[in-house]
């Protein structure tokens, strides 16, 4: 795809878009990309004035190249949109990585852990105990005494056979419990990255929350997280609803995450404005003015600062049938096109400023037919040796890497006003045999 600056973005909706701190969620280049990408004077494509091209040669590929300043103003959106009575927790999962857990902490966000791995990372990045919660439909009795040892401020509690574990473990000063909900509520996203239906292996059934309301130590309030990556904000009004129905007196509800990014040019999903209006107002309406609200977006806070370089090194034609364009990473680096069948866009950075005419498949180099990150992708005559850039890779890429057939994990790189720095080092192959015992 070509990221020619698409003007009527930047001269309407984009700019229309800005919120009262002239927050654009949307920068020149249209939705996946960060907000401060352009094309330079070489033509070609620059995240955080680095042009990706030079990245590349100097730090090779693949390689998640992250726009700092884009992960700021997001965060800063973010907790600026829904106000003081709102905690914003960065569902960190989505980007377990010290540098942002730094970065995050910094901007005034609160923290969502999934394990103790998790948890020993946030505390690393500087996240004040209190601010930082814990999940998991299985955590075990370590990962929960390592929340309580670190005084964390809150638990969301799982299943009946957690209510018991943490009856037993959990000092009275210890950290306060949330009930996570099942609601029975499917937003529209793939099934995979739904999460709030009644068939689940999430969170507490509607028919038992009333059982477990009597049950849990240390009660603060109710949790659900209806999924992942969906446009439909009212599903939000539904799910405070539900959860409104056991009368149970909460100091705080969190509604969860999942508030959906842009991956290709034509996707325009809510503003952050239009999900904090939303759901303050909903909680307000079912709980009162007073409740706090807590919030768990991952993906939204860095999704769409991280773009992903590769180096094509095959151009394959199959005559009749479609040419193959291969490239030096792959499921390894994003395996959600092959999970979800996530779809991306990408552009040739060398040209990103002309005009995309060969329809191409773009693979990975690993060894599997599915490893295809494009099935279909119309990009500026790609050649071996040019840098593909592909958008929207920030959530979930360096979470979900792998090593599958001895590849290396990719650095991540922050670029900031012209300057970049390596915040993880690629790995290398030392590193593969660094945890064998003789
Ligand atoms: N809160 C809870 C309890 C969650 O389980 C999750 C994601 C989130 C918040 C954040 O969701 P987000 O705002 O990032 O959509 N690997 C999948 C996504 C799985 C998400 C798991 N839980 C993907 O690449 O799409």
């Amino acid at each position: 795809m070509s990221v020619q600056p698409n003007t009527e973005q930047a001269q309407g909706e984009g700019l229309a878009g800005r919120d009262d701190a002239g927050f654009s969620e949307v920068g020149p280049l249209g939705p996946p990309y960060p907000i401060d990408a352009r094309i330079n004077e070489a033509g070609r494509l620059e995240v955080g004035g680095c042009d990706l091209v030079e990245i590349a040669r100097t730090h090779g590929t693949p390689a998640y190249v992250f726009a700092e300043n884009d992960l700021r103003a997001r965060a800063r959106a973010a907790v600026a949109a829904f106000g003081p009575q709102t905690a914003v927790l960065f569902a960190s999962k989505a980007f377990p990585c010290t540098a942002a857990y730094r970065l995050m902490a910094a901007e005034g966000v609160y923290c969502d852990v999934a394990s103790g791995g998790e948890l020993h990372l946030a505390l690393k990045g500087g996240f004040a105990s209190e601010r930082i919660l814990m999940h998991g439909n299985n955590k075990t009795p370590a990962e929960l005494q390592q929340a309580i040892d670190a005084r964390i401020g809150h638990i969301v509690i799982d299943s009946f056979d957690e209510i018991e574990r943490l009856s037993e473990m959990l000092p009275a000063d210890g950290p306060r419990t949330l009930i996570r909900v099942a609601p029975g509520l499917k937003p529209s996203t793939h099934a995979y990255i739904q999460t709030g239906q009644t068939d689940s292996k999430f969170g507490i059934p509607l028919s038992q929350v009333e059982q477990a309301l009597k049950k849990a130590p240390n009660f603060a309030g109710l949790h659900c997280h209806l999924g992942s990556q969906f446009f439909d904000v009212d599903i939000f009004r539904a799910a405070a609803e539900v959860l409104a129905g056991f009368g149970a007196k909460c100091e705080v509800v969190n509604v969860g995450g999942g508030f959906g990014i842009p991956y290709l040019e034509h996707d325009h999903p809510p503003r952050i404005a239009e999900y904090a209006g939303t759901i303050r107002d909903a909680v307000a309406e079912h709980f009162g003015a007073d409740t706090r609200i807590m919030v768990e977006p991952g993906r939204w806070l860095v999704g769409n600062a991280g773009v992903t370089i590769y180096t094509i090194g095959t151009v394959k034609e199959i005559p009749g049938v479609r040419r193959y364009v291969a490239v030096d990473g792959g499921m390894s680096d994003n395996i959600r096109p092959m999970l979800y069948q996530a779809e991306y866009t990408a552009t040739i950075a060398d040209r990103a400023a002309a005009k995309p005419a060969s329809d191409v498949r773009v693979v990975g180099m690993h060894c599997e037919s599915g490893d295809v990150i494009l099935p279909e992708v119309l990009l500026q005559d790609p050649a071996v040796g040019d840098t593909l850039a592909v958008p929207a890779t920030g959530a979930y890429g360096h979470a979900m890497a792998s090593n599958y057939n001895g590849v290396t994990r990719p650095p991540v790189i922050f670029c900031a006003d012209g300057a970049a720095r390596v915040v993880v080092r690629r790995e290398t192959h030392d590193d593969l045999a660094r945890r064998d015992v003789e």
